[in-house]
């Protein structure tokens, strides 16, 4: 934990997340951004800041490689709200270079060849996304899986020198899906298709009943590599 960290745990403790957000919206004008995948917790997220008209910017890393389910529930949020989500693209040289030396499917080759295709489409462009920003918003939940239990709802990322907001950190996936259904939010129809975590469509499948939420991410690897760098693993 940094000190700026210490200092926003102080500042949204006792806070409902819409209020805590709006605390930090204030605190860090125009340098506190919102990334959304368009998950279902991404889009509570989205409907707190939305339909508050709060001054976080929201935006999304567009692989290329997403489902059509997310397309569609990208654009439904759009006209619902009226509001903008900032797209980042990968930088296209260099998915051209991977595309062109190693084909189209390269990340079922190697947790090398996956790690490389995550850092082209997924990383590089967070870098950008995140630059001159002070806080980052990410609809992350301690239920997701074993290494985001160890998290807190605010967090210090040296990587990425940024202090990181998770407003429903302890909520359940039974309080998501009440609040979904309770503010009429658009989302994701896989979701209710055995999806509890959507990633790119190459790399995500559904799971069955009883398994891990993030079982159905890159399902062809051991269990410890599941991770594709957007969010710093602390190891233990
Ligand atoms: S990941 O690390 O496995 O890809 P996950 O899908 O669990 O992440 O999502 C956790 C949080 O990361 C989301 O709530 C969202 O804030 C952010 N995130 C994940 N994928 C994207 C994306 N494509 N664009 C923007 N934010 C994303
Ligand atoms: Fe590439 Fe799969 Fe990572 Fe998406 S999740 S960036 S397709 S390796």
């Amino acid at each position: 934990m940094s000190e700026i960290s210490e200092y926003v745990k102080k500042e949204i403790a006792g806070l409902e997340p819409v209020e805590a957000l709006r605390t930090l919206a204030a605190q860090f004008p125009g340098e506190i951004v919102f990334s959304t995948s368009f998950g279902w917790e991404d889009q509570v997220i989205t409907h707190m800041i939305f339909s508050n008209d709060l001054p976080i910017k929201v935006f999304t890393l567009e692989t290329g490689r997403l489902f059509p389910e997310t397309y569609y529930v990208w654009n439904r949020t759009m006209e619902i709200y009226g509001k903008p989500v900032h797209s980042y693209y990968p930088n296209h040289e260099l998915v051209e270079a991977m595309v062109n030396a190693k084909g189209p499917n390269s990340f079922y080759n190697s947790v090398e060849d996956r790690k490389e295709c995550c850092a082209i489409r997924k990383i590089e462009p967070l870098r950008r996304a995140l630059t001159g920003n002070k806080c980052w918003i990410t609809g992350i939940r301690a239920e997701q899986s074993a290494n985001r239990q160890y998290m807190d709802n605010v967090e210090w990322d040296e990587v990425n020198n940024i202090v990181k907001y998770h407003p429903i950190y302890s909520w359940t996936l039974d309080e998501v899906k009440a609040y979904i259904k309770e503010n009429n939010i658009p989302y994701n129809s896989l979701h209710d298709r055995g999806f509890p975590s959507i990633g790119c469509m190459p790399c995500t499948r559904a799971v069955q009943e009883g398994e891990d939420f993030r079982a159905g991410r890159w399902w062809w690897e051991d269990q410890s590599k599941k991770e594709c760098g957007l969010h710093a693993v602390k190891q233990h």
